[in-house]
């Protein structure tokens, strides 16, 4: 009774090109319908027009209509014989209620400060600068803190959401053996550090991240709560990381650094380690294989963001980790493409 996507399985060459370069089309819709709100709207049990939805959201009928026809031939909402609509599996991760909502991920991808970058690229490719550099004149962190503090909270919404998918099995490859104390450098929200010490109560969690991060924590009533079992330490992982612990859990955090600060962040953790503790960066990793699609494109979103950004091979972790005297890392895939990559501390600080 409803129709779902409707994609041609033999594109000629040329349409695949022009498919493919109006995937930016397609994710501005995705976005105007989750900031909207339609999906939320829609009810799961019955379908409805255009119209009614129009009326419910306060949105130009004939516009939606016309995003919601576009958006269904992908399978983000179907329309039924009359033109009524329903929601679909990729429809309903829009929903804010949704127990895996991507809505802050989607809105986090195609926000202002993404769109504006992504549209330096090229120029961020002649002069090998990030392109939200050049746009906003600041880093990333530091446009957060000063002059946009709503999108900080949005882009750490958005990472707790992508982390229901990968936290829990990242958190059950995390080897405790008799570990204490876990600190989580740059761990947001406190999202993994969650599921870890879920998995193991015992653990004393420390998480570690910017002031402003930490201060904008309270802004969100749920993770409040839940970093209140956790020590909260505030500091700037590129200087210190005043912290002796059993377990160094880096998360998504080399990605967006060069090799001399990735060796410099490593080495800070080192600085307190006791021997015997171990540091486990957590990230995507580029392979030749086609499970790396994402790894690939996160790697370009690196260099957009992030002066300095990359998505790393194996080569390039083991080289990071010999530089900052941690010895050979051992490498654990998951079925997320995020890897664990581990050094244990042998003697005290790090080997250099
Ligand atoms: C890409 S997010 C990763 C968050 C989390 N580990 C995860 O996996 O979802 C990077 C985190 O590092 C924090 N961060 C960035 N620079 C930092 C610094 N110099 N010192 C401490 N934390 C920093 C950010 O505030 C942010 O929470």
């Amino acid at each position: 009774m409803t129709q779902g996507a409707v994609l041609p399985t033999q594109i000629p060459v040329h349409g695949q090109m022009y498919r493919l370069v109006s995937g930016a089309w397609v994710a501005q819709m995705i976005n105007a319908v989750a900031e909207l709100g339609i999906a939320d709207a829609l009810s799961d049990d019955k379908p409805v027009p255009a119209d009614e939805l129009a009326v419910a959201t306060g949105v130009d009928p004939d516009k939606l209509h016309r995003i919601l026809r576009a958006l269904a031939a992908f399978g983000v909402f179907a329309a039924d014989t009359e033109g009524r609509y329903v929601h679909t599996d990729l429809s309903r991760v829009l929903r804010r209620d949704h127990p895996t909502s991507m809505r802050n991920a989607v809105l986090t991808a195609c926000a202002d400060w993404q769109w504006q970058s992504w549209s330096r690229l090229t120029d961020s490719v002649r002069s090998g600068r990030s392109a939200f550099d050049d746009v906003f004149g600041k880093d990333m962190w530091s446009y957060f803190a000063e002059d946009d503090p709503g999108a900080e909270t949005v882009f750490q919404e958005a990472h707790s959401e992508l982390a229901t998918m990968t936290d829990r099995p990242l958190a059950a490859a995390v080897d405790i053996a008799d570990a204490v104390t876990v600190i989580d450098i740059g761990g947001g929200y406190g999202d993994f550090l969650a599921a870890v010490v879920d998995r193991h109560p015992h653990l004393n969690g420390v998480l570690f991240d910017t002031p402003g991060t930490l201060r904008s924590l309270a802004s969100d009533t749920a993770a409040a709560r839940r970093a209140e079992r956790f020590t909260l330490q505030p500091g700037d992982f590129c200087e210190t990381v005043d912290c002796s612990a059993d377990i160094y859990l880096l998360k998504l955090i080399i990605c967006s650094f060069d090799d001399d600060m990735g060796v410099r962040i490593l080495r800070n953790c080192a600085a307190n380690a006791k021997p015997g503790a171990r540091i486990v960066v957590i990230d995507r990793v580029v392979t030749n294989g086609p499970e790396s699609v994402q790894a690939k494109l996160s790697d370009v979103q690196m260099f957009v963001l992030h002066p300095d950004g990359r998505v790393r091979t194996e080569r390039e972790f083991a080289d990071l980790f010999e530089k900052a005297g941690l010895g050979a890392p051992h490498f654990t895939p998951t079925p997320s493409g995020i890897y664990l990559i581990e050094a244990t501390m042998h003697g005290g600080a790090a080997r250099s």
